[in-house]
């Protein structure tokens, strides 16, 4: 009974080791929030952007999601910030002030850096598992 307790421990930890050594940091954001970062964050909960809009597919569906809006394509600082601060005919105009609409930009900027959103379909294998080093 000991050897096979011992067997299952050694087994344990060489696959604890193993997990661990293979844990991807470059995954990780790569900054921890800023006080700009944070102040955005508050703003967005206190406006309560995510009842319209997702981060990583979690929120309203009214608007897009935002976890890569930073870097989508044809889509910078400017473009945020006039969304964020005049709003459209669909989403509202939250009266904020520069700063505010900057920490928000500050804080959809620091949420992009931490992943993709979608995995591309070229990434989904056979099997319907992802490959994420594509
Ligand atoms: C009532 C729903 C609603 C709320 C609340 C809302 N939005 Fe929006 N938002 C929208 C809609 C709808 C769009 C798309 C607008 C359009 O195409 O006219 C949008 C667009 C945007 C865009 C441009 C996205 C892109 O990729 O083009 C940004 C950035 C944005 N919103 C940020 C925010 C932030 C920050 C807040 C909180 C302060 C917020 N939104 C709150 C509905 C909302």
């Amino acid at each position: 009974m000991f050897r096979l307790w011992l067997v299952l421990f050694v087994v344990f930890l060489v696959y604890s080791c193993f997990v661990y050594s293979n844990c991807d940091k470059s995954r990780l954001p790569v900054t921890s929030p800023d006080k700009s970062v944070v102040a955005g964050w508050n703003t967005w909960q206190q406006k309560n952007c995510q009842s319209c809009h997702q981060i990583y597919g979690l929120g309203g569906y009214l608007g897009p999601d935002l976890t890569n809006a930073a870097s989508a394509p044809g889509k910078d600082d400017k473009y945020l910030k006039i969304f964020i601060q005049y709003g459209t005919g669909k989403m509202p105009n939250f009266q904020l002030s520069d700063s505010e609409t900057n920490n928000l930009v500050a804080f959809l900027k620091w949420v992009d850096k931490s992943g993709k959103s979608r995995v591309p379909k070229e990434s989904v294998t056979w099997t319907g598992n992802y490959n994420l080093d594509n």
